[in-house]
């Protein structure tokens, strides 16, 4: 076999074997296959696409290129949630705290920022002295002991994944069907989750940008899910504005201790909740979404899911001071407030553009490695279909450079559009993959 036949074969848009699949992945992740000729087939796939077999056997290929985690060990079903990446989503360190507290042990491998979209990791970095990369036995003790573990993917699993995606990044093959949901779904596998909620995110501020893409996507994964043996369940959700207000990394870890104190935004509130009354429902705690919702509910009102996050944090090495009293976490030099030019209802807030202003701001690196600023970031006020005065406060900004809060301002300035007759607010989801 030789790789230069399989790019050809793709690139004639013909269906590969498996053994076409494992020889190449295998090849690459040890080298003897160069990134170039693994970037012309990455971006055969993007052009021609895969059918679902092909995405299955890529996707277990990848798996097969490293370790597997076990955790049927230490506990009888793990959850596992995974979001296809957005701005201002802070999900995962509000719902995991939240399934946890509920009697569901879940432990989760996450990823840093790229490009417009945040990381768990570079959030849950604020914290000063909080610990991510941790050893598959220190992985494996946590969730034992403490039930909830939010650490990045040990270098060990799925490495194809971690070389192809570096590479995706930086030859525009990032936004292919295929490649996200063998990507998203090798982790997944290679993790060890026995039931896994996927978070479609879809819109202006994410990789899929139409309905239709979303639904293929998430099919694709919850059908991959199923044939290596683990329950899946996808949520479409929309991803035109930010979710909540905070998007930046401190600014994004206090909004969410606000939430798991029974505060936050309301959307954001509510799309955590969905996602975890899925999460216990898949997980076989509750018997449906209304019971999930409820304890999920009485586990946010009671304060457990607050204590299972401090738990999180001392048992990773965080300072729990700083989530004691949030005020401490990392603060931005310069704190403006900017008024809205007119007034009107709000017609949209582009969420890439919010995001893009966020990595200008510093919160987030253009490319693998940069440093990033944890103070730096934007508070958005107000949603799409909210009315607003002429001169209320529209969004604020935190910059550590002033000539680069005056660029930010005029970014945000323009992904904001009026509309002088009312607008719908934007649904939280568009639907859900069973
Ligand atoms: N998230 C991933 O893990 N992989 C992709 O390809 C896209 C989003």
């Amino acid at each position: 076999m030789r790789a230069v036949e399989i790019i050809e074969k793709k690139r004639d848009k013909h269906e590969l074997t498996q053994a076409e699949i494992e020889y190449f992945v295998q090849n690459y992740a040890t080298g003897n296959i160069p990134d170039y000729q693994a970037a012309a087939w990455a971006m055969a796939v993007l052009l021609n696409g895969m059918t679902p077999q092909e995405t299955t056997d890529l996707t277990l290929a990848i798996v097969a290129s490293g370790e597997t985690i076990n955790l049927s060990q230490v506990v009888p079903v793990a959850v596992d949630k995974h979001s296809t990446g957005g701005v201002g989503d802070k999900t995962t360190l509000v719902v995991e705290p939240l399934v946890s507290a509920c009697g569901l042990p879940v432990g989760k491998m996450s990823g840093r920022g790229l490009g417009f979209s945040g990381g768990t990791l570079d959030k849950m970095e604020s914290i000063p002295g909080f610990r991510v990369n941790l050893t598959t036995e220190e992985f494996l003790h946590q969730l034992d002991t403490v039930g909830l573990v939010l650490a990045g993917q040990t270098a060990d699993l799925a490495p194809a994944d971690g070389k192809l995606y570096a590479l995706r990044d930086v030859t525009g093959t990032v936004q292919s069907i295929p490649l996200i949901a063998s990507s998203v779904m090798s982790k997944k596998i290679a993790g060890g989750a026995h039931a896994i909620v996927l978070d479609v995110k879809v819109g202006l501020g994410a990789f899929m940008q139409i309905l239709a893409d979303a639904h293929t996507l998430a099919q694709l994964m919850v059908d991959i899910a199923h044939l290596a043996g683990r329950k899946a369940v996808a949520l479409i959700s929309d991803m035109n504005q930010p979710l909540g207000h905070a998007v930046g990394n401190a600014l994004e870890v206090k909004e969410a201790i606000e939430t798991l104190q029974g505060g936050g935004p309301a959307d954001f509130k509510a799309h955590c909740m969905e996602v975890a009354a899925h999460m216990l429902t898949l997980g076989g705690l509750s018997a449906n979404k209304a019971d999930a919702l409820k304890l999920a509910g009485e586990a946010l009102a009671d304060g457990r899911a607050w204590k299972r996050f401090r738990e999180l944090v001392i048992a990773q090495h965080g300072d729990v001071a700083y989530v004691d009293s949030p005020e401490l976490l990392p603060k931005a030099k310069f704190i403006e407030v900017v008024s809205a030019p007119r007034g009107g209802y709000l017609a949209g807030i582009h969420a890439r553009v919010v995001g893009e202003t966020a990595v200008i701001l510093g919160a987030g690196r253009a490319k693998k490695g940069d440093p990033i600023d944890h103070a730096v970031g934007i508070e958005i006020h107000r949603k799409v279909g909210d009315y607003l005065e002429n001169g209320s406060p529209l969004f604020t900004l935190h910059a550590d450079d002033e000539a680069i809060l005056k660029e930010a301002r005029l970014c945000l300035l323009n992904a904001h559009t009026w509309s002088d007759t009312p607008v719908e607010p934007l649904p939280l989801f568009y639907g859900v993959i069973e």
